[in-house]
């Protein structure tokens, strides 16, 4: 299992207050400014990947949307929210996926990386880069741990339900064993305090 599952953190199996907390943590916000300054090509191929409940479409104008997820809750619901705007699939996204797959212009890992550990992140990054069209990008988005950082972020981002919080060190010496091009930025959020970490990156 690639996430905590106390009771505290079950309840947030439930769409509505996961998407609840989101919020709360302005998690829509930034995802809403990544995805705008990371996606300007017309309708895009976009596969998403940790999809969660598919809010990531609200950000895209008429994408080709492919979402994973390995919770079959969220994958419901997704499907009932976006109906014929995306296809879901309710698995891992694994070498066998990408035969049925096209080639895409974004790659979507918004708030998964934590989630896994480091040889589930190469596996995936090793995937990723078959699936990916020449000049297509891979966009990435995660809590991270910091020297010096405020001590409620910290807090709250140590009790993320992503078992694997990592260094912006940690997530760049992996990505660039796969990609040559890679624009990275933190975010640190006043309030509430919280620091996140976004990749952009190319072959
Ligand atoms: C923090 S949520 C982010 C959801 C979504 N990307 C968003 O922006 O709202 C992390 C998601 O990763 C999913 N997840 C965790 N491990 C996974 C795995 N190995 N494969 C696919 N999805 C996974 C969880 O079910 C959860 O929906």
């Amino acid at each position: 299992m690639s996430h905590k599952t106390n009771k505290f953190y079950k309840i947030l199996s439930s769409p509505f207050i996961y998407s609840t907390f989101q919020k709360l943590m302005k998690g829509d916000k930034i995802r809403k400014k990544i995805l705008e300054l990371s996606i300007k090509k017309k309708n895009p191929k976009i596969l998403d990947i940790g999809c969660g409940l598919g809010d990531s479409l609200e950000y895209i104008e008429n994408p080709v949307y492919f979402g994973y997820d390995i919770s079959k809750t969220y994958i419901e619901y997704a499907k009932k929210k976006y109906k014929k705007k995306g296809v879901f699939l309710c698995r891992n996204f694994s070498q066998k996926e990408i035969k049925r797959l096209p080639k895409f212009d974004y790659i979507l890992l918004i708030g998964i990386l934590h989630h896994l550990t480091n040889d589930q992140i190469l596996n995936l990054l090793s995937n990723i880069k078959k699936t990916l069209k020449k000049h297509g990008s891979l966009i990435t988005l995660d809590p991270i741990y910091m020297k010096d950082q405020n001590y409620f972020a910290r807090f709250l981002i140590s009790h993320d339900r992503g078992k694997n919080i990592k260094t912006k060190k940690e997530y760049l010496r992996m990505l660039k064993l796969f990609f040559k091009n890679s624009i990275s930025r933190t975010y640190n959020q006043s309030f509430i305090p919280y620091t996140w970490f976004s990749m952009s990156c190319r072959n």
